[in-house]
């Protein structure tokens, strides 16, 4: 069909024209099925009278604002998260636990429910930890589930906040490599990511670092953390004296006044891990039907 050879700009104009003819219809009573309220909506006429447009339900419209700002607030979450990631190869969330929930965790004796329940109001509270900085070491034993809580609350507070996993060995390297002249990144560069990453997760701290050089690059991330009111998740296998010896006084002064110490004191779960294999070599487990 052929096409009007009138100018396209003059149609547009004409329809805004028109539809700047509006007039109030004045208010009236209207119900939303989704609130279920009544509330008094103002209307226009639009188009000559062709097209009514009445307000929406006010919680319907703060509703949709709400969800926009979270979205808003998730998309750039993600560019964050993205960013880090690149940034550093090494800080990811080992496989082993990754898409894992609280749910996984099988809290069977008292101790674990606490610190279980620790952890997960460390995740609902996270709004707040945001805020005043406050964090967890997860301490204790090998195989009683410290790694796996900290990277479950790692995701947990995803996606509208972003966390970075890191062994506190990688950490220092990834410092240490900025020291290169081939290095894309700078120290500072480095240090600003890790001190100012919203959740830092930081395992393996008890591993004794080589020098001192080594413990002053972690005691830079966790002042900077410290001062900023950022939290951190500390992992370790030490106790409390061992973490002072390991971090040295500074730091963990610091660590203790903020943050809540969870004791992981059970039996290691890792032979449980696999329960294939250790039904397999069960002469008592039920075996499949050939
Ligand atoms: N309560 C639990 N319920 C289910 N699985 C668990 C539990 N605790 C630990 N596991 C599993 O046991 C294995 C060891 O757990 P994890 O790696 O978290 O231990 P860890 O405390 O970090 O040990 P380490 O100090 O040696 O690093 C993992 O496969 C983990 O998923
Ligand atoms: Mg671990
Ligand atoms: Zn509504």
């Amino acid at each position: 069909m052929e096409r009007s050879p009138s100018n396209p700009a003059r149609n547009s104009t004409r329809t805004v024209a028109d539809a700047l003819q509006k007039m109030s219809l004045g208010e009236r009573e209207m119900h939303c099925d989704v609130h279920g309220t009544t509330y008094t909506s103002a209307g226009i006429s639009l188009l000559g009278g062709r097209k009514e447009i009445w307000g929406p339900c006010p919680d319907c419209a703060e509703d949709r604002e709400v969800a926009e700002r979270r979205a808003e607030v998730e998309r750039c979450a993600e560019i964050e998260r993205q960013r880090l990631h690149a940034a550093f190869g090494a800080a990811k969330i080992p496989r082993r636990y990754t898409g894992m929930s609280f749910e996984a965790f099988n809290a069977d004796s008292h101790e674990k429910v606490k610190a279980l329940d620790m952890v997960q109001k460390f995740v609902s509270d996270f709004d707040l930890r945001v805020e005043d900085g406050g964090g967890l070491i997860l301490a204790g034993r090998p195989g009683t589930g410290k790694t796996m809580l900290a990277c479950i609350a790692l995701q947990a507070i995803a996606p509208k906040h972003v966390g970075l996993y890191i062994g506190a060995l990688d950490a220092v390297r990834a410092l240490r490599a900025t020291w290169s002249k081939n290095s894309q990144r700078t120290e500072m560069e480095v240090l600003e990511d890790l001190g100012g990453v919203p959740l830092l997760v930081l395992d393996e701290v008890g591993v004794q670092f080589g020098t001192d050089a080594e413990r002053n690059q972690l005691f830079e991330v966790l002042d900077r953390r410290y001062r900023e009111q950022r939290p951190s998740i500390l992992v370790t296998n030490r106790d409390v004296a061992g973490l002072k010896e390991t971090l040295g006084e500074r730091v963990f002064d610091r660590l203790t006044e903020t943050s809540k110490m969870v004791v992981f004191d059970w039996e290691s779960h890792r032979p449980k891990a696999q329960p294939a294999r250790a039904a397999a070599n069960d002469p008592n487990s039920p075996k499949l039907a050939a």
